[in-house]
């Protein structure tokens, strides 16, 4: 963190230096002002606390003291003066001063007070953020991570958000933070207040996932006793968040390809047209693309949601979040453990960086979450993190170097899958886990390397 800011308002310079002198030794980082007018543009800047003369030239310390908190309510104000009275003081208190120091003053009393003073604003300051951050937990700065491929992201979903897009494709691995970005997307619309509907699509059998979708008339169905409103209808005005959309039933995707096309659709067993504003997220982690080549997901409807594609990319490809991800994580779980862990070591930190994360961020909270629970110091070691060192090898520094005449990369890499699901028997689950991958990841190479009937027999 850098350092406090403080200003010291005084028109006598002997005063003023020896201030400014012993509190630059204490480290803050101090400024400057002989007037009230002066003082006033100072705090402009941004400023933690201000010593305050209550004699000033051109006007009193009390005006200013109300100006600085009308600016920023939660500046510290210490009233430094020689005209002590019992007035002026109340006076001050009722303006918010945090502390009154009579002149002469000690500047070893007047530099613990400045300290004392401190903790208490940076104790305000958390609790604000932390009230401002639960009235909006999904501010498009829920999105942690510095590297240009988070900014860009930040920057898309805030312009996506804002804009009168009405369908959205996520794509990105498991754990990649889908989820998270369809919430981030809709409560940073003009839609986010009114109603989020999320409906996992691999979740419920086809007529049920169509009622739910759609709704139905009563006695559309044996178990149709009344009418029931589906996840578009209740959503009207907000946003409809489809996950897993690469699961849905091709009957599904021409009805769901209709609502995006006319914003209209039938109840099950209906008869009449229901009209409804939604914006539609769909997410997925599978390869839609590769999809509708298998003739699996019908092409019209990728060509419809994949007018906006967001891609979140995998956590291997932006390892320089990690350290900002991880303390993210460490400051959530202290406040949830009532912990007070500091941060990683730089030698945990460093194998954070170098492992794979084949279940990208998701994998990272919980391998924070259980090294927290594991902790017993208060810096996080590399021993507090269990992590999948054959993953980690895949990816380390140990890993595979290219030798100078290259390789053929489809090769080796269908040897590997060879490899790893010979070892683990025809396990993918147990082989993805040594390649450092999901089970789309392996399953999708098993296709593509057609190894599926040796190793399933
Ligand atoms: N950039 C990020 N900053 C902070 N937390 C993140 C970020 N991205 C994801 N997360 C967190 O990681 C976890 C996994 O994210 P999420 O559930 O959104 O992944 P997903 O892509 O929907 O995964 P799946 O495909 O398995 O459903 C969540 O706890 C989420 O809050
Ligand atoms: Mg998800």
């Amino acid at each position: 963190m850098s350092a406090e800011r403080i200003l010291v308002v005084d028109d006598e310079e002997l005063i003023r230096w020896s201030l400014v002198e012993r509190l630059r030794a204490e480290g803050y980082d101090v400024t400057e002002a002989g007037t009230g007018a002066e003082a006033m543009e100072r705090a402009r800047d941004g400023v933690d606390l201000v010593l305050l003369d209550y004699r000033l030239p051109d006007t009193d310390g009390v005006a200013v003291l109300r100006q600085i908190k009308e600016l920023d309510p939660d500046v510290l104000v210490i009233l430094l003066t020689a005209y002590a009275s019992v007035e002026t003081a109340v006076e001050a208190m009722k303006e918010g001063a945090f502390h009154f120091a009579n002149k002469p003053f000690d500047l070893d009393d007047v530099a613990f007070l400045v300290s004392r003073a401190l903790e208490t604003t940076q104790l305000r300051r958390e609790v604000r953020r932390l009230r401002a951050s639960q009235a909006q937990p999904y501010a498009v700065d829920r999105i942690v991570g510095q590297s240009s491929t988070m900014e860009m992201l930040r920057t898309l979903l805030g312009k996506v958000a804002s804009s009168p897009a009405s369908t959205v494709l996520l794509t990105g691995e498991s754990g990649t933070g889908k989820d998270l970005a369809a919430k981030v997307l809709h409560y940073n619309s003009d839609r986010a207040h009114k109603p989020f509907m999320n409906v996992t699509c691999s979740a419920l059998p086809e007529t049920l996932l169509e009622s739910e979708l759609f709704g139905h008339e009563r006695g559309a169905f044996t178990d149709a006793r009344q009418l029931k409103r589906g996840l578009f209808e209740s959503a009207d005005g907000g946003t409809v968040f489809l996950d897993e959309i690469g699961e849905m039933v091709p009957a599904l995707q021409a009805k769901l390809l209709r609502v995006l096309e006319d914003r209209a659709f039938k109840r099950v067993g209906g008869l009449q047209d229901i009209k409804v504003n939604v914006r539609v997220i769909a997410a997925t982690n599978r390869n839609l693309e590769e999809e509708v080549r298998a003739g699996r997901f019908r092409q019209d409807l990728f060509y419809r949601l994949n007018v906006l594609p967001v891609t979140l990319p995998p956590l291997r490809q932006h390892l320089d979040d990690v350290p900002a991800l991880t303390s993210f994580y460490i400051d959530l779980f202290n406040r949830e453990f009532r912990k007070d862990v500091k941060g990683a070591s730089p030698a945990a930190l460093k194998v954070l960086q170098s492992y794979g994360w084949p279940g990208n961020i998701r994998e990272l909270r919980n391998a924070v979450e259980r090294a927290m629970l594991l902790a017993t110091e208060s810096w996080l070691e590399p021993s507090d993190f269990l992590l999948s060192p054959a993953a980690a090898a895949a990816h380390g520094d140990a890993a595979f170097r290219l030798p100078p005449e290259g390789v053929n990369l489809e090769a080796l890499e269908q040897s590997l899958v060879v490899q790893a699901l010979e070892r683990c028997g025809g396990n993918q689950t147990r082989a993805a886990a040594l390649l450092g991958m999901n089970r789309d990841q392996i399953r999708y190479r098993v296709e593509k390397f057609g190894l599926a009937r040796p190793h399933h027999s």
